[in-house]
């Protein structure tokens, strides 16, 4: 731990979560995320209505981060934001936020990259949290991705598998909403799981070579039993609601343990830190588990409000970067398709 006092305010709005945090040293003072309701109605973020509501819950949600922390914008080291991927819509409001207010407080402006500051979220300085040991595999699963990273040192990582298609989060999702399910349909599926027969239906998992995922067959697959069965007996959904979520999110489940066993044994890496908003699974949670005493894999899984879309994320890279003098400048722009 360094002896400077390093403060950093960082500013995530790359999805539907306008948010901000504040850190003090790798510590969190303050996390503040305003969730978009707006989007449940359409089964689905809108993008433009994304981009909206971030306008309208920037300059509260920072306002109540930096009062949280009990620190004035003139104590700031630094601003650190998150440049991509994600809505351009969206990203531009943060980023055009975080570059005035750098520019006006005269510090150091940080851009940060989403996927891996979901990864890095494990370097966030906790009291009881192991931290996972470089090399590690990191899994971000959630809504907007699917990657499996090789992760040697903070600054140094390569994508060893990602989703061709859809990202997890959305085969939960599409599923649920299948089903007549509320949106996100993940966290329900995952209730009713546990009340469920994961064997009761079989999916076939997607053929996909190597370390990528595929999960648009599997939302197909879904829609044809349903309907097929649903033509044989209309109440097919209601009198089977928990079986079919067991069952959908046993074969999710399945193709993530597949492709992390595949992903060890590539690697020789046995350390795996998960993060991203369907990491909450208890599935997933049990099955990396349970995989400890099976593969000989030790997990690592993060705070829960670390592990969905968040600021503390963006805050730690932020603290990292500054550490290092690496500062953007003010022509830097937002980047939808940001790489690792
Ligand atoms: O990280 P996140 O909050 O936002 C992004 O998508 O970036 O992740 C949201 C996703 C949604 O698809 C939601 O259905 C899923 O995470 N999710 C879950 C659970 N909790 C959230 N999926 C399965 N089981 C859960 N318990
Ligand atoms: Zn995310």
């Amino acid at each position: 731990m360094t002896s400077q006092n390093i403060y950093i305010l960082a500013i995530e709005s790359s999805c539907d979560d306008t948010a901000a945090a504040v850190m003090h040293n790798g510590k969190i003072l303050s996390n503040i995320v305003a969730s978009q309701k707006i989007h449940e109605a359409y089964g689905g973020v809108v993008p433009e209505l994304a981009s909206r509501a971030h306008q309208q819950n920037i300059v509260p949600v920072v306002d109540q981060a930096l009062k949280k922390a009990g620190l004035n914008k003139s104590q700031l080291s630094a601003i650190a934001f998150t440049r991509g991927p994600g809505l351009m819509g969206s990203l531009l409001v943060g980023t055009s936020f975080a570059k005035s207010l750098a520019y006006g407080l005269d510090i150091p402006l940080i851009d940060v990259n989403h996927m891996q500051a979901h990864i890095l979220a494990h370097f966030i300085e906790e009291d009881h949290y192991e931290k996972p040991p470089f090399p590690f595999l990191a899994m971000t699963i959630s809504g907007g991705h699917t990657q499996i990273v090789k992760v040697d040192s903070y600054s140094e990582m390569d994508v060893i598998g990602e989703t061709i298609d859809d990202a997890v989060g959305e085969a939960f999702d599409k599923s649920g909403k299948l089903l007549g399910l509320g949106y996100p349909a993940g966290p329900e599926i995952d209730r009713r799981a546990k009340l469920g027969n994961p064997k009761a239906f079989a999916f076939t998992k997607p053929k996909v070579a190597g370390l990528n995922f595929s999960f648009s067959g599997l939302k197909t697959a879904i829609l044809y039993f349903v309907q097929k069965q649903v033509k044989l007996n209309p109440n097919f959904i209601e009198e089977n609601l928990n079986d079919i979520c067991a069952s959908i999110q046993y074969t999710i489940i399945g193709i993530l343990i597949d492709k992390l066993k595949l992903a060890t044994k590539e690697t020789g890496i046995n350390h795996i830190a998960i993060g991203g908003g369907v990491s909450a699974n208890t599935g997933i949670r049990q099955a990396l588990k349970d995989g400890e005493g099976k593969f000989g894999w030790t997990t690592y899984v993060p705070k829960f409000e670390y592990t969905t879309d968040n600021a503390a994320m963006i805050a730690i890279v932020g603290h990292f970067k500054y550490l290092d003098g690496d500062y953007a400048d003010q022509s830097v722009m937002a980047s939808s398709r940001l790489k690792i």
